[in-house]
């Protein structure tokens, strides 16, 4: 049994969310508003990411302490050039079960098989709309829906289990609720709604915008029928229910209506090397800074331990008392969801 790590709260440390690129082709308003990643966007420059060389180093110490479960985000982490070669590395590590990634889907249908011979088999893709004409304008890029939907498709036909994230958005597009859980039910895909997090000090974030389970749980009960299931391991993000008619699920993803922080075992490593305890957190302790000084794998270890032990983060318990303190977080696009 490998070391388990607990934070303040005695969470233990045991999933890794790397985030690979801070880039993206698309600019949803909720994540990389086009106001602010603009054409003169000052994105990281290459040498600034962690090469692979050194996200395998990091990934075994991980592993080492406990770690079991990798995610691969970004930005969009299939723009950085060569990713199955990462996936490849990653699974070879002892101790690393379980590895997924976290797209938009538009370069999916191009790297599905390698990435399936690289030995992942779990892709989540983010799809916020299947009506055309929305979807074009919710990426901000003008990038149609069958771009993902074909993505999707070419993935299910290599055999990965493949999850659909919506973020739902008063006002934007709760009317996609039932067409989206209607094609992922048919095409055996859980389908998880996500509510709209205050995320990044930039997505023009209010309450009013949210539309919380209970109100997405009452739009699908007009159409289905619906009842919760177990979780299937400690920490799991998403609440989920079980279709009444079929085994296809749905899951909620409640970090507004109802907190998850209690069982929060996820660090983040975002793609220039610091680590964040927190989606919320205001800084990241610079991984990169130590491994490129020539840090042993001692050293190394008990920086990340030693940073885990620190940990009391649990911004969505204390939301309201955190925005009203002004607090300054940190991009989504930069750390991964
Ligand atoms: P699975 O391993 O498939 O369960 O993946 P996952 O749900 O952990 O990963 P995914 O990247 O698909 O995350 C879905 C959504 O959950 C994203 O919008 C994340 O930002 C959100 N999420 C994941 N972890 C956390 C967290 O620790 N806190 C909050 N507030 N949101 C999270
Ligand atoms: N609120 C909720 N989810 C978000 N995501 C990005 N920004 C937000 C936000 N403000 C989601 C993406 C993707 C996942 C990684 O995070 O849609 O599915
Ligand atoms: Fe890109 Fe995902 Fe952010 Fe949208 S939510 S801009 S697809 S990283
Ligand atoms: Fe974890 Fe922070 Fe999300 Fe709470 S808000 S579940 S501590 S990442």
């Amino acid at each position: 049994m490998k070391e388990a790590v607990t934070d303040r709260f005695g969470r233990p440390m045991q999933d890794l969310r790397i985030s690979v690129t801070d880039r993206c082709q698309f600019r949803c308003s909720y994540c990389m508003p086009k106001e602010i990643f603009g054409t003169d966007y000052a994105f990281l420059p290459k040498q600034e990411l962690l090469s692979f060389d050194e996200l395998e180093k990091v990934v075994k110490i991980f592993a080492e302490k406990g770690v079991k479960k990798v995610r691969i985000t970004g930005g969009e982490p299939l723009m950085r050039p060569g990713l199955p070669e990462l996936v490849r590395r990653i699974y070879a590590i002892d101790g690393i079960g379980d590895v997924g990634l976290t797209t938009n889907g538009v370069l999916l249908g191009h790297y599905a098989k390698e990435l399936f011979e690289a030995g992942l088999t779990r892709v989540n893709v983010s799809l916020d709309a299947i009506d055309e004409e929305l979807f074009r304008k919710m990426n901000g890029q003008g990038v149609p829906p069958q771009k993902v939907f074909r993505g999707i498709e070419t993935a299910l036909t290599f055999g990965f289990q493949v999850k659909v994230n919506m973020v739902v958005q008063r006002g934007v597009n709760e009317q996609e609720i039932l067409p989206l859980a209607r094609y992922c039910k048919e095409k055996g895909i859980t389908l998880r709604f996500i509510e709209f997090m205050d995320v990044g000090n930039d997505n023009a974030w209010s309450y009013e915008r949210v539309i919380p389970k209970t109100e997405i749980l009452n739009i699908l009960s007009e159409k289905y029928e619906l009842a919760p299931v177990e979780k299937d391991y400690f920490g799991e993000v998403a609440r989920r229910y079980k279709y009444g008619d079929s085994q296809e699920q749905v899951g909620f993803i409640t970090s507004v209506s109802e907190s998850f922080c209690s069982s929060c075992t996820r660090i983040r490593l975002s793609s220039d090397g610091k680590l964040f305890n927190c989606l919320f957190a205001s800084e990241g302790r610079d991984l990169k800074q130590l491994l490129r000084e020539g840090a042993s794998e001692q050293e190394l270890g008990d920086f990340i331990t030693g940073n885990w032990r620190d940990r009391d983060d649990r911004y969505s318990d204390e939301r309201w008392e955190q925005r009203k303190s002004g607090k300054k977080k940190i991009n989504m696009s930069y750390i991964g969801g």
